[in-house]
């Protein structure tokens, strides 16, 4: 399993992360660069986007980024000035309504661009300021870092829904990878287990907090995501309708359409892009149950299974709740305003950072989403 970062880079001591400046410096290029390599060939054409609820103007979201992190890192941690008098009417997500994004003076692309790049550099300047605090402010730059990743996520998400092409060069994970399917389950005995995170583990997220033992029943939990080829036999067994990104070819044979590219399926890929409801009424056919995410996090700390990270993303059964004594990190809406009505994912797509990758992350969508890179794991009815 990949770490989100090597022990040898992140380590925690006495509650607090301990990143050394360089390896913080190199993060924040890192993802910077990340950005900029996702939107950089897309033409001002494809810049503008329809108004979508699921995603977010180009132009808007990579100024969000930057804005989070001048906020977080030059502004809340180390008491500057704003550099963008308009910032926070701009680009504040707490602020600004998702419809509004379409109708802001947002500054040109070439603008934009220039100041991503300044904040870029003024946090890399800070970071090696002799007033730089090594826990309170190295945690604010891990937060940014972070933040983008997921925007950077959503980009490629964005770009996906839309019909855009695969990014030119982009570095990592173009497509889910082909993996054997193997119909096994592994066996986990009834038991007392960690849940959570320890102040241990690097950077972490209040929902994560704190780890808690959790008495849980034997459960079998399957080796393998379901595959494109099972999700075909119960589409065809049940008449139930067909993923959102397939449709059938004038041969009869099935395609996915991936990007801008409609494939043919490729049948032992695992199943992508379904919503929680469809993922639900797979497993009722297959006499299966989604794997709560306790008994997820349980199994990937143990071994056995395999593609628990960087294939897709897996439902759970469980509703996204807060964890006893949740209380809420400076970055407040983080958590907060989605506990209750959305659903629990864990693992990690092709299309995440794998500084992402740990088993007790908990990513949270509404049900419906089937615009994400997420599939199934299932568990047996009996254990
Ligand atoms: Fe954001």
């Amino acid at each position: 399993m990949r770490g989100w970062m090597s022990r040898s880079k992140v380590s925690r001591s006495a509650g607090k992360v301990a990143v050394s400046r360089a390896d913080l410096q190199d993060l924040v290029v890192d993802a910077r660069g990340r950005t900029f390599e996702i939107v950089r060939d897309l033409s001002d054409e494809q810049l503008r986007v329809p108004l979508v609820r699921t995603i977010n103007p180009f132009l808007w979201e990579i100024g969000h980024v930057a804005h989070f992190q001048e906020y977080w890192v030059l502004r809340h941690a180390a008491g500057n000035p704003p550099v963008r008098s308009d910032g926070d009417s701009l680009y504040d997500s707490a602020k600004v309504e998702h419809d509004t994004r379409w109708n802001l003076p947002l500054p040109s692309r070439a603008e934009t661009l220039r100041y991503m790049e300044e904040i870029r550099d003024r946090v890399l300047d800070r970071i090696n300021a002799n007033s730089f605090d090594d826990s309170r402010d190295t945690y604010f730059v891990l937060l940014s870092v972070l933040h983008e990743d997921m925007h950077d996520e959503a980009f490629l998400i964005t770009r996906q829904t839309l019909g855009y092409p695969i990014p030119a060069g982009l570095r990592v994970g173009d497509a889910p990878p082909v993996e054997k399917c193997v119909n096994e389950d592994v066996k986990v005995p009834a038991g007392e287990y960690t849940i959570g995170s320890t102040s241990e583990e690097g950077f972490i997220f209040d929902n994560e907090k704190w780890a808690h033992n959790m008495k849980v029943p034997a459960f079998r939990i399957s080796r393998s995501l379901v595959t494109q080829r099972e999700f075909l036999n119960y589409i065809e067994d049940t008449g139930a309708a067909h993923p959102h990104y397939w449709r059938r070819g004038d041969n009869g044979g099935w395609f996915r359409r991936h990007f801008d590219q409609w494939l043919p399926l490729e049948l032992d890929r695992p199943v992508s892009n379904i919503s929680w409801y469809e993922a639900t009424a797979y497993c009722r056919w297959a006499r299966r149950r989604l794997p709560t995410e306790f008994e997820w996090e349980i199994a990937a700390r143990r071994g056995g299974c395999e593609q628990m990270f960087g294939s897709v993303w897996q439902w759970t059964s469980s509703e996204f709740l807060p964890y006893a004594g949740f209380s809420e990190d400076p970055y407040k809406e983080y958590s907060s305003p989605w506990f209750r009505t959305h659903k629990t994912l864990r693992g990690a797509a092709w299309s995440t950072r794998s500084r992402m990758m740990r088993p007790a992350y908990r990513n949270f969508y509404t049900p419906d989403r089937y615009d994400i890179w997420a599939g199934i794991r299932t568990c047996a009815l009996e254990s």
